[in-house]
C-alpha cells in the first residue's frame, strides 16, 4: 500500500516530464507532477456518445436510470433520415445515443447531424461491442488545430475537421483505442455563460418537446468526472495518448497495489493541464488464479474500449437514493454492497470527513468510500448496463481540495480524493463474486 507522503504535488514547468517510453513505478514510487504540458488547449469533457441499435430505447432507459432528461434529438423527425441521435442532459454531463436508420432511405443525400456517423461503422461497431461508448469529446479551443497537431505527433485521424452549421462549430476525430475515437469540438464564438453554453450542442439539434420527455428528472449528476478504457496493453497506449495530447500521468496502481490475490490489473490516469479531463486506462495482468476482470471485458467486448463513466453528482446520497428506487423498474442495478465490516472501520477512516449520519447513508446505500493525501472520494459501481459484462457506470462525489481560482473563484481540485485505490480490492472482491454467480449459471455444453 502506498503512503500519502509519496504523493507530492508541485507544479513543475513544461518540458521537464521525461520522454522517455512509460514504464509503471506503481502507486510507492510515483510522483504526482503537472508539468502543463498539453500539445493544445483543452478545456472540459464535452460529451460521451453511444452507438446502439435503437437509441430511442436505449436513450430512454439511461435518461429514466440516471436522472438525465432527453433534451435534444435529430432524427426523423427533425430530417434526419441517416442516424437517430438522442442527447440526455444533467448539469454538465452530456450522453448522446446514436443509432442507424435504413441505409436505403437515405441514399442520395447525408442528413446527419454527426457528420462523421458511417451506416457500415455503426453497424459492425454494435454488432462487436454491443452497446459501447463510439466517442469520448472534449471541447477544445480549436478542434482544427488539434487534429492537426495530435496528427503530426502519432494520432492515428479518423476524421479531418468538419465545419458545421454556419462555421459556428468544428469536429474532428482520432482514434483512442480499439474502436472508441477522442472526438475535438470547438465553437468559433464560445459562450461564457455556462447556462447558455450548455443548451448549445451541434447544429442539426432541435429541443425535445417538453411533454415528451421527463424534463424534471433530476437525481443530482453534474459532469463527467473520468472516462476509463480498458486496453489489452497499457504502455503502448499510455504512450500513445500522451504523446499526442501532451496529456500528463496524474496517478497509476500496479497490480501489486491494488489487485486481490485472485485478480489484478495496471491502471494509469491521464489528466489534461486543468487536470478536469482525466482518461484512465487499464490492463490485464495474468497469471492470477481467477482470469482478470479487465480480460472478460477484452473477450467480451472484442477488444479494448471503454470500461466505465464516473459521474459527479452534488449530492451524492440523494443521486443513489433516486437511482435505488429505480434498480428493478428499468434503471440500473449495482455491485452488490460491501460486509457490514467495511462500514465498522469506516469511522475510523473517515470518521474526521463524515458525520456518523453520513456513514450509516453511506452504509444503508452501500456507498464506498476512500482518501488520498488531499481529499474524499465516495463511490459506487452499477452492474454493467447492458447484455455484456463489459461497460458500467461509477457514481462519484469529491470532498475536499477546495481552491482559490486566478479570479478569486474556489473550486474543487480536480481527481481530488483519488480513483479509490483503496477499495480497488472491495470493488474485485464484489465483481468476482457476481462473475461466480454468472459461471454458476453457465450451461455446459
Ligand atoms: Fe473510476
Amino acid at each position: 500500500m502506498g503512503t500519502e507522503s509519496n504523493l507530492i504535488n508541485d507544479n513543475t514547468v513544461a518540458g521537464e516530464q521525461s520522454s522517455s517510453a512509460f514504464k509503471l513505478v506503481g502507486f510507492n514510487n510515483f510522483i504526482r507532477k503537472n508539468p502543463m504540458s498539453d500539445k493544445f488547449t483543452v478545456k472540459s469533457f464535452h460529451h460521451i456518445e453511444f452507438w446502439c441499435s435503437d437509441a430511442t430505447n436505449t436513450a430512454r432507459r439511461f435518461s429514466w436510470g440516471l436522472g438525465m432528461p432527453i433534451v435534444k434529438k435529430s432524427d426523423l423527425s427533425t430530417g434526419n433520415t441517416t442516424h437517430a441521435s438522442y442527447l440526455l442532459r444533467s448539469g454538465q454531463l452530456n450522453f448522446l445515443f446514436t443509432a442507424p436508420y435504413s441505409p436505403s432511405i437515405s441514399t442520395t443525400t447525408t442528413t446527419g447531424s454527426i457528420p462523421t456517423f458511417s451506416h457500415a461503422d455503426c453497424r459492425n461497431f454494435t454488432a462487436k461491442h454491443g452497446l459501447a461508448v463510439r466517442a469520448i469529446a472534449m471541447e477544445v479551443e480549436d478542434a482544427g488545430t488539434a487534429f492537426s497537431v495530435s496528427v503530426a505527433n502519432g494520432a492515428k485521424p479518423s476524421s479531418a475537421p468538419i465545419t458545421l452549421g454556419c462555421d459556428d462549430v468544428v469536429l474532428s476525430e482520432v482514434k483512442l483505442y480499439g474502436d472508441v475515437v477522442l472526438r475535438y469540438i470547438s465553437y468559433k464564438n464560445p459562450n461564457t455563460d455556462p447556462t447558455v453554453a450548455a443548451s448549445n450542442f451541434l447544429p442539426g439539434f432541435e429541443p425535445v418537446e417538453k411533454t415528451s420527455s421527463y424534463q424534471d428528472l433530476d437525481y443530482g449528476i453534474r459532469r463527467l468526472d473520468h472516462a476509463v478504457g480498458n486496453v489489452p496493453e497499457l504502455s503502448p497506449a499510455v504512450d500513445y495518448v500522451k504523446s499526442f495530447t501532451g496529456f500528463h500521468e496524474f496517478a497509476e496502481f500496479t497490480a501489486d497495489d491494488v489487485g486481490t490475490s485472485e485478480s489484478g490489473l495496471n491502471s494509469v490516469v491521464l489528466a489534461c493541464n486543468s487536470e478536469m479531463v482525466l482518461i484512465p486506462m487499464n490492463e490485464p495482468v495474468y497469471g492470477t488464479k481467477r482470469k482478470s476482470q479487465i480480460q472478460t471485458y477484452l473477450e467480451h467486448n472484442e477488444g479494448a474500449g471503454v470500461q466505465h463513466l464516473a459521474l459527479a453528482s452534488e449530492d451524492i446520497f440523494r443521486t443513489l437514493r433516486e437511482m435505488r428506487k429505480r434498480s428493478g423498474v428499468g434503471g440500473f442495478e449495482f455491485m452488490p454492497s460491501p460486509p457490514p465490516t467495511y462500514y465498522r472501520n469506516l469511522k475510523n477512516r473517515a470518521g474526521d470527513v463524515l458525520s456518523d449520519e453520513q456513514i450509516k447513508d453511506c452504509e444503508e446505500l452501500g456507498i464506498l468510500v476512500d482518501r488520498d493525501d488531499q481529499g474524499t472520494l465516495l463511490q459506487i459501481f452499477t452492474k454493467p448496463v447492458g447484455d455484456r459484462p463489459t461497460i458500467f457506470i461509477e457514481i462519484i462525489q469529491r470532498v475536499g481540495c477546495m481552491v482559490k481560482d486566478d479570479e478569486g473563484k474556489v473550486q474543487q481540485k480536480g481527481g481530488c480524493g483519488g480513483f479509490g485505490k483503496g477499495n480497488f480490492s472491495e470493488l474485485f472482491k464484489s465483481i468476482e463474486e457476481y462473475e461466480k454467480t454468472l459461471e454458476a449459471r453457465t450451461i455446459p455444453t
